[in-house]
């Protein structure tokens, strides 16, 4: 469904990232105009095409407070900005929670100042424990794993926090795991390091890095290998417009949704529709498991329709591998 956002500023934080640079092309093809708040830690200036933006911190109060008093007419703020990689949280846990809990804190304040009152949050599929409960609904357990899950869902509560006490509007959105790139080809996946699967594959595939390490291969699932649920970002992107949507109409004041395709596939499997799509073999070698990695995970994507009116168009699998490896080849040549 096209929604017109008539000319109205969304400020998108973290939107010189993987799937912020997607949101900022989407929010400007509906008509709106997104303002880019970064501090680059992650992202890349030459992402950001479709707006203005701000160099800013999060962990910096004052200055976050500045950037949304010169912004103070915008209603609508989507929260992307997050440190994102597992690992490091493990490693250096205070830095992880600085940057994502006191940012989102920071934030949060700041919002609340200039009585900008909608908030659409990244929040992630990590943030549920362990469970035979497949496919994921938004009711199941949160008992995150990682640090990385932990902070998003402390996240998840300073915001139903603000909401019962001070009516501010949200939308959480628990992504799975987002993947492919824009059609055009002009934004995509670029992590640094990149620890996703499709990427680092695709790069294996074209011989330009090492062998891919399958983490696991004697799993309890057909093939032995993890599932997961792959999201196209373009997906993800249009999922942001649904709910900007939702708020403005007053359909809901506040959801916690999953976006996912309801699908999962296993690591063999994407291997395979790469060699399908690239014509390439993955070469891999097979690793001990990686602590904290769930079996398989994949959402009940029906609450995303029934809310938001949200269904995925893009995610069959083979398109996401095909937008993806049309991006990395680009950024290869
Ligand atoms: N990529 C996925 O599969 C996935 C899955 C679930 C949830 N998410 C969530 O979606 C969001 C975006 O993910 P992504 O893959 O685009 O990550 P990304 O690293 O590409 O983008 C994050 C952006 O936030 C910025 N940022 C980080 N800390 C900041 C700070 N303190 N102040 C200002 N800007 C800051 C970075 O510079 C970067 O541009 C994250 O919050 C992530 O947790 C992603």
């Amino acid at each position: 469904m096209h929604y017109n956002l008539n000319n109205n500023p969304v400020i998108v934080v973290g939107g010189a990232g993987y799937i912020g640079a997607h949101v900022c092309k989407t929010i400007a093809k509906h008509g709106g105009r997104p303002i880019v708040f970064d501090n680059f830690s992650a992202g890349h200036k030459h992402a950001i095409k479709w707006g203005p933006h701000v160099e800013v911190d999060l962990r910096d109060r004052k200055a976050t407070q500045k950037a949304f008093e010169t912004h103070s007419d915008v209603k609508t703020v989507i929260h992307l900005a997050s440190s994102i990689e597992v690992g490091i949280g493990e490693k250096y846990p205070s830095e992880f929670y600085d940057n994502n809990v006191s940012g989102a804190l920071n934030l949060l304040m700041a919002m609340k100042y200039t009585g900008a009152d909608r908030l659409i949050f990244s929040s992630t599929c990590a943030t549920y424990g362990e469970t035979q409960n497949m496919p994921l609904l938004e009711t199941e357990v949160q008992n995150p794993f990682s640090v990385y899950g932990k902070t998003k869902l402390a996240i998840e509560h300073m915001i139903q926090s603000y909401h019962k006490a001070y009516g501010m509007k949200y939308v959480t959105f628990r992504y799975f795991n987002a993947s492919g790139a824009d059609a055009s080809g002009e934004i995509g996946e670029e992590h640094d390091p990149e620890t996703h699967l499709i990427p680092n594959a695709l790069k294996a595939a074209a011989g330009l890095g090492p062998k891919m390490k399958l983490f696991g291969a004697d799993y309890d699932t057909p093939d032995g290998t993890c599932i997961r649920d792959y999201i196209h970002v373009t997906d993800i992107a249009l999922a942001h417009i649904d709910a900007i949507r939702t708020l403005d109409e007053g359909a809901t004041t506040h959801a916690e949704v999953n976006i996912g395709t309801g699908e999962g596939y296993s690591v063999l499997e994407i291997l395979t529709m790469i060699q399908k799509v690239t014509g390439l073999p993955v070469p891999y070698d097979i690793s001990p498991r990686r602590e904290g990695d769930l079996t398989q995970l994949y959402a009940d994507a029906t609450n995303a329709k029934k809310v938001l009116g949200f269904s995925p168009q893009h995610s069959d699998l083979e398109n996401i591998i095909k937008t993806a490896w049309n991006f990395h080849r680009k950024q290869w040549e």
